[in-house]
């Protein structure tokens, strides 16, 4: 556990754990309240079901954030990260940052993935601070109101 007296989120016990399925209904519905097009409970079942790396941010005793990352064949994803809307610009969704890339590099894997929407600015801003940068276009990834919007893939060296 990890004390945060004196920083913007009082004395709240901040901790990072895996997750259990005992989580998935409250972690399903952060994700809602998160995405336009979320991630359903049963994905996040599956995530686990499969072995992904899935952990929960908790401010004792709220979950206020969560990551999802695979690992495979030398190489990290990150699948989803999400801070719950209220506790966002605090610092939380770098601390999960800083736990995927050591998730990531303990697996063994060298480099790091991510897809994110062109228009998720603090996303972008959030993951070129973690010194991930962009390395090409998939067009047409996303599901959009409008019909479909590209992904930015960016990558992070571990070693
Ligand atoms: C993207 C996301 C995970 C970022 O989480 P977060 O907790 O807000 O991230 P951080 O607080 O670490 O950083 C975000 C911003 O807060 C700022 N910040 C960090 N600590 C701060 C503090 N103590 N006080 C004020 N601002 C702070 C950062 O500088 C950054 O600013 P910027 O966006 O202007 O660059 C969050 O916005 C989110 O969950 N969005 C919805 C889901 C989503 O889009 N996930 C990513 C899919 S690719």
């Amino acid at each position: 556990m990890v004390a945060e007296p004196g920083s913007a989120l009082g004395v709240l016990e901040l901790d990072i754990r895996p997750m259990d399925t005992g989580d998935l209904a409250a972690v399903a519905q952060l994700e809602r309240e998160s995405y336009e097009f979320p991630w359903s409970e049963g994905i996040f079942r599956d995530s686990l079901r499969v072995g992904y790396h899935c952990s929960v941010l908790t401010l004792d005793p709220i979950i206020a954030g969560y990551s999802v990352l695979a690992v495979g064949a030398g190489e990290a994803h990150i699948l989803n990260v999400c801070v719950r809307r209220e506790f966002r610009a605090r610092g939380l969704g770098g601390r999960l940052l800083d736990h995927l890339i050591d998730q990531a590099r303990d697996a063994g894997a060298g480099m790091l993935f991510l897809e994110t929407r062109p228009s998720n600015l603090s996303a972008i801003r959030l993951y070129q601070s973690k010194s991930f940068v962009q390395i090409g276009i998939r067009r047409g990834y996303y599901q959009a109101a409008g019909g479909r919007e590209d992904a930015i893939v960016m990558r992070r060296p571990l070693f």
